[in-house]
């Protein structure tokens, strides 16, 4: 599937109203403890303004603002933000989340705008990596930090080919009987098998000018860690 803004954002459109509960299903719930692992390692302190790149429900967006930050959430899919703004108006968070739409590629904020940034299941949806990392870079301030969560294969077999059978049968299917919708968990199975391993991530990263803070494999490399800082 072309990674193109309008697909993807009526991809997402679609999915929204299931998207949190095959989220948990999927991940047999070890997703708060890696959304923790990433809002842990920003350090974020009261009324710091944080910066959630493709925000979708807001679950980042959440646990930032337990910790007394303020988020400002960017997306595609319109859907997805609505479901965020609930969630965080339900927990007494509606004046500290603001949702905007768009796209993470080009961005309607200034240069230097933000200290901290995260995006979670977000850079492997991008059209171009580097691209984005480029327009991250012009709206986080001079060693402003940036967390990114995403999936990764496990390298140790045979774990690896527990997930890969798991990944590929029966993420699709349970993707389907849930939310009806076969195709966006095909892309899924797809978009994390195509995406680059951490080492070769690193490598771009240090190539758009940012420092790894931290690169760390989580639940066995199913999901893995980055932290950088803008140089
Ligand atoms: C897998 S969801 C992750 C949502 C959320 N960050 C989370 O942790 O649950 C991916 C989100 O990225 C958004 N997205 C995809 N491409 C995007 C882009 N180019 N710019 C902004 N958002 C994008 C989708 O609309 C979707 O809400």
């Amino acid at each position: 599937m072309e990674k193109k803004p309008s697909i993807m954002g009526r991809m997402f459109d679609r999915i929204a109203p299931t998207y949190d509960r095959l989220n948990t299903i999927f991940s047999f719930s070890l997703h708060k403890a890696w959304r923790k692992a990433a809002i842990q390692a920003l350090e974020i302190r009261r009324d710091d303004l944080v910066l959630d790149i493709a925000s979708g429900t807001g679950d980042m967006a959440l646990m930032a603002m337990r910790r007394g930050g303020k988020v400002i959430g960017i997306d595609l899919s319109c859907p997805m933000l609505m479901h965020a703004m609930a969630k965080a108006r339900k927990q007494g968070f509606g004046t500290e989340y603001a949702a905007v739409q768009g796209d993470a590629l080009t961005m309607p904020f200034h240069n230097d705008t933000f200290k901290t940034a995260m995006m979670a299941f977000g850079i492997r949806n991008v059209q171009n990596m580097e691209i984005f990392l480029n327009e991250i870079h012009r709206v986080l301030t001079p060693r402003g930090r940036l967390s990114i969560l995403e999936f990764s294969m496990p390298e140790r077999l045979p774990f690896r080919w527990l997930y890969l059978v798991y990944l590929t049968h029966v993420m699709p299917c349970i993707g389907f009987l849930i939310s009806g919708d076969y195709e966006a968990y095909r892309y899924l199975r797809d978009s994390v098998k195509g995406f680059p391993a951490p080492e070769i991530v690193e490598g771009i990263m240090k190539g758009r000018a940012f420092r790894i803070i931290q690169s760390t494999k989580l639940s066995g490399g199913i999901c893995h860690l980055y932290l950088v800082e803008k140089q």
